[in-house]
């Protein structure tokens, strides 16, 4: 099993504030892979310099053995590198297929071949399409985004994420917000993605039972730094994390 993400010392403070403070850590092609702490503790804006929102001040990250220093999030997301965001990133106005086909856009590649625009309309249609059938979205392809329940707008989110064909894909609290069965459907279409499409996972999570239960490993973060790297069944008996974060009740 290769690694198909090295994080390596990453730094990154705003105005004083250390959000990252030597980060290092990797994720293995495959897993689904947790990044767990307090509130404050860097996930997002690890998630950030990962997907190339934010340069960090030092340290590299690696992504299928390529440093991504200087790219682009459109360049990563073109690489395989996607993403979703904390709330919501959708198009309200917009239809939920027309939102999933832009995500589908990124997968298709205009050159080369160039395809006639009606060939390449036909098959981002026709992919979008298999991703909406997948996350059972297909009866809402035609009402806007923004009128779906929330659960299922963060499915769209998601959707439009998968439809890029990420080899990697970051996930920001894409649980949070969702009532019990929401977020067991969307657990499954996760790992249904990662069985069938080949995706590695790495999530920043809240919900601890979700991520004891399905990560393969995870990341804890605390004030910018790791406080624990490794498999979920040990990390609720790691001392500093109980200190840290868990607390001892
Ligand atoms: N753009 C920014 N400008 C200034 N400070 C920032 C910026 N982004 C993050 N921070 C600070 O960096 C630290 C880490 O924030 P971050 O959003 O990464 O935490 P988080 O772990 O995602 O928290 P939460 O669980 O609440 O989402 C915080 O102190 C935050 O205030
Ligand atoms: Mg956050």
């Amino acid at each position: 099993m290769s690694a198909i993400l090295e994080a390596k010392d990453l730094h990154l403070s705003f105005k004083g504030v250390k959000a990252l403070a030597g980060v290092g850590f990797h994720v293995v092609e495959g897993e689904f892979f947790a990044v767990i702490g307090p509130n404050g503790a860097g996930k997002t804006t690890l998630l950030n310099v990962l997907s190339g929102v934010y340069e960090p001040d030092k340290g590299q990250v690696l992504f299928r053995g390529q440093n991504l220093r200087g790219k682009s999030p459109q360049a990563r997301a073109r690489m395989g590198l996607g993403r979703t965001f904390q709330g919501l990133e959708i198009f309200r106005g917009m239809s939920v297929l027309d939102n999933v086909k832009l995500g589908a856009e990124l997968a298709l590649p205009t050159y080369p071949p160039a395809l006639p625009k009606a060939e390449r309309e036909w098959r981002l249609r026709a992919w979008a399409e298999e991703v909406l059938d997948y996350l059972h979205l297909s009866p809402f392809r035609h009402a806007p985004a923004g009128m779906l329940p929330y659960g299922l707008q963060k499915r769209v989110e998601v959707a439009r994420a998968l439809a890029g064909r990420p080899k990697l894909l970051l996930l920001d609290e894409p649980m949070a917000g969702l009532s019990l069965e929401e977020k067991q459907d969307l657990a499954r279409f996760l790992l249904d993605a990662r069985e069938e499409w080949g995706i590695t996972l790495l999530w920043v999570e809240h919900d601890l039972r979700a991520v004891l239960e399905l990560s393969d490993r995870v990341l804890v973060l605390s004030y910018g730094e790791v406080l624990y790297h490794g498999p979920p069944h040990e990390v609720r008996k790691d001392p500093k994390v109980v200190e840290a974060y868990l607390g001892h009740g």
